[in-house]
């Protein structure tokens, strides 16, 4: 029967999807929203009272005869309205202000995941400054600083180093910047977000589908952070076992957990997770429906949101609610200038033409025109058979939209869509490892390590980095190493009888020249000079020939490693385009010939190669190793290609930065490496695995 009546209470975008999904149930017969706003005066009726005012919101409920309220913001569950409604004996869907600690209290929060092993970030929480201070400078940066309290998504610091840490922890602890508190230090995590959330009733979880916000302002992931410029459904980073151990060991084990502390949840609990290497971990715990991610998530809901949310207040058992099989994706609109300070009233038009669903967030009426009256707006959503077509119809419907004062993100699902990394970091690690091991065997076997003897001449500072890298990595994998330093002046004479000595010398296995040499040495006399089977570097002009023939030698390391990487995404190279832009000895060609040895289709090109874009267009693979920046833009590469960046360029803000445009690239890459962190440290890896094998070869193996 369609006689039910509802109070929501609250006013956003949120409280307008919950009031979409209410407007559908077969039981509702009408519903009221304080304050509601001017989109939501659309579909139910809003009343003016503060969602914190509870005395008045109680007195309108049991005027009106309402048959259940749902509250949607923290600020009215923290105040305790749910414990009022309960006292006056009416119905409620929302946690009591006990259980809302769960997101009011950082603390409690944390306290509570370690004390039921929810996986978190390690942690400990302050109220005295200098013992903050202390325990921050003692471990690793970036620390993570959290005010422990309701600081309106403002509370949370990630203090790159001591200085603004320091800075930190004096307004929340000494300023008492939101009051008087504490403050929880933890690790910091890295990952992709993403929100989890359910309707729960004591232990008795009912999840919704998985979402993710887009907290900066700008794209990619750029500028200040907003209460949310977009979400959507459908991650494809999460994976249907990712999924099950959210919900068991999280969700679950949160929900358990409440209930053993006495104080049980009956609402939502909103999971903000984050899917680090070690495992997804809880980056944050809300009490509550999240924004942007309700009006993206709950439209897909095919059951009746009443007869969930009624069941949930009376705590009997619901089914589990039926999600349709489609993806939603959402962009906010926002005010110019938001999150700072922007202008109210301007006026917005074409609304009603939009065939998707409108949520007002910050909007008024005057007559019949439509006003502009906060930071985030409105936000459109639709839905689609998969994230592309959802995204290609939401950015089709905002272009009915005109207003001047407002702006929007273009790439919500960005992370859905681009590319994935290949992560150079961390396959080095990997390799690193089991060399470590293997080293470790070799010992005991041969009663000797692989031995590695570095030499630079002068004080190139790039070269005095990269060297003391190269020795470091060699004694983390258990290796002997050498660093022999000559100086800036050295005749080519002492070094080719430094490398003569290292020749002969049985306990060496590999010998590397850091390149570039200074003026008065030549380079290839000097590499020739290292005996062959001692050539870590693969760059002798008998290693090279071999390479071409086909026959054993050491295998250039930067191309070694990027065959690597090219076969961590997967690809089969048998019949497919390679694209190598960049001709140098020690990378193009070789690379070109390892890819040859795949049965690629190999094209050669270079930077000034004319019409460069229409060669690297048919590239399913393009390795580009020019040495200047953005040689490679977004729109010369072939959708769906692997691109191996093996540029190291600093550019005007004196960042490392490779030869593409990483951003618009990755837009239209299936994989592609990211620059620093991905054939650099493969780079190593691979001389580390030279040296092993050099080894291998003169103990006879
Ligand atoms: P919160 O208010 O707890 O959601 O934190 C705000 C944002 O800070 C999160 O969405 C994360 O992006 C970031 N953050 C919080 N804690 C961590 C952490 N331990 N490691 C990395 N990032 C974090
Ligand atoms: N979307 C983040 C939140 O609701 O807290």
């Amino acid at each position: 029967m369609k006689d039910k009546k509802v109070l929501v209470v609250g006013g956003g975008g949120r409280c307008h999807a919950i009031v979409d999904a209410l407007s559908r149930s077969p039981q509702v017969a009408k519903i009221w929203c304080a304050p509601g706003n001017a989109g939501i005066g659309l579909q139910a009726e809003n009343v003016p009272l503060k969602d914190t005012d509870v005395p008045g919101l109680l007195a309108f409920a049991q005027r009106e005869g309402i048959d259940l309220t749902v509250v949607g913001p923290e600020a009215a569950l923290a105040v305790g309205i749910v414990d009022a409604f309960r006292a006056a004996g009416l119905r409620i869907f929302g946690h009591t202000q006990a259980a809302t600690r769960i997101e009011s209290s950082k603390e409690f929060a944390k306290q509570l995941m370690e004390q039921y092993g929810i996986p978190t970030a390690a942690y400990r929480s302050f109220d005295d400054f200098q013992e903050a201070l202390d325990y921050v400078n003692a471990r690793p940066f970036p620390a993570v600083l959290k005010y422990d309290g309701l600081a309106a998504g403002k509370g949370v610091v990630i203090a790159a180093g001591p200085e603004e840490a320091e800075a930190a922890l004096r307004s929340m602890l000494l300023d008492e910047a939101f009051g008087k508190g504490r403050v929880v230090v933890e690790d910091f995590l890295t990952g992709p977000e993403f929100s989890f959330m359910a309707f729960v009733d004591g232990e008795r979880v009912y999840p919704m589908p998985l979402a993710q916000d887009h907290k900066r302002a700008f794209d990619g992931d750029k500028g200040p952070n907003t209460g949310g410029m977009g979400a959507y459904t459908g991650l494809p980073f999460i994976t249907d076992e990712d999924r099950e151990f959210a919900l068991h060991s999280i969700l679950e084990a949160a929900a358990k957990a409440m209930c053993a502390e006495g104080c049980p949840l009956s609402g939502v609990l909103y999971g903000g997770l984050m899917k680090t290497p070690a495992g997804i971990k809880v980056i944050e715990f809300n009490a509550r429906f999240g924004d942007p991610e309700t009006e993206v998530v709950l439209p897909l809901l095919e059951s009746d949101i009443y007869e969930i949310f009624e069941a949930v207040a009376c705590g009997r058992p619901a089914a589990q609610p039926v999600w349709r099989d489609a993806v939603s994706l959402g962009v906010v609109l926002a005010s110019k200038g938001y999150p700072g300070s922007y202008p109210k009233g301007a006026e917005i038009r074409g609304v009603d033409q939009v065939d998707a669903k409108v949520y007002h967030m910050g909007t008024r009426c005057e007559g019949d025109r439509l006003l502009t009256n906060g930071g985030r707006v409105m936000m459109v959503v639709a839905e689609g058979k998969d994230v592309r077509d959802a995204q290609r119809k939401v950015y089709a419907e905002l272009g009915k939209i005109s207003c001047d004062a407002l702006f929007y993100r273009r790439d919500i699902a960005h992370v859905a869509l681009d590319g994935r990394l290949l992560d150079g970091k961390a396959l080095s690690a990997t390799i690193k490892e089991e060399l470590r091991e293997r080293v470790g065997k070799l010992e005991i076997k041969y009663g000797r390590k692989p031995s590695l003897a570095v030499i630079i001449v002068g004080n190139n500072p790039a070269s005095q980095v990269y060297v003391r890298n190269k020795v470091k990595t060699a004694i983390y994998v258990g290796m002997n190493s050498r660093l022999i330093t000559m100086a800036e002046d050295a005749s080519e004479e002492s070094l080719l009888q430094m490398i003569d000595t290292l020749n002969r010398d049985p306990e060496v296995d590999g010998i590397l020249v850091q390149l570039p040499l200074p003026k008065q040495i030549c380079e290839e006399r000097v590499i020739d000079a290292i005996a062959k089977e001692k050539d870590v570097d693969g760059f002798h002009v008998l290693n090279v020939g071999d390479l071409w023939l086909g026959r054993p030698c050491s295998v250039p390391c930067t191309p070694k490693g990027i065959l690597r990487l090219i076969d961590e995404s997967g690809l089969d190279l048998s019949g497919k385009v390679a694209v190598v832009v960049g001709r140098s000895n020690i990378v193009g060609k070789p690379v070109a010939k390892l890819l040859l040895d795949r049965h690629a289709t190999v094209i050669i090109a270079h930077s000034r190669t004319k019409d460069l874009k229409s060669i690297t267009l048919q590239a399913d693979v393009l390795v580009v190793a020019v040495g200047r920046e953005n040689i490679v833009t977004g729109d010369m590469v072939k959708p769906g290609a692997v691109v191996i960046d093996v540029g190291m360029n600093r550019n005007a803000e004196g960042k490392l930065c490779g030869d593409v445009d990483f951003v618009a690239a990755r837009q239209r890459a299936s994989w592609i490496t990211p620059v620093p962190g991905g054939v650099g440290p493969m780079t190593i890896a691979m001389l580390m695995e030279n040296t092993v094998e050099c080894f291998l070869a003169r103990v006879g193996q």
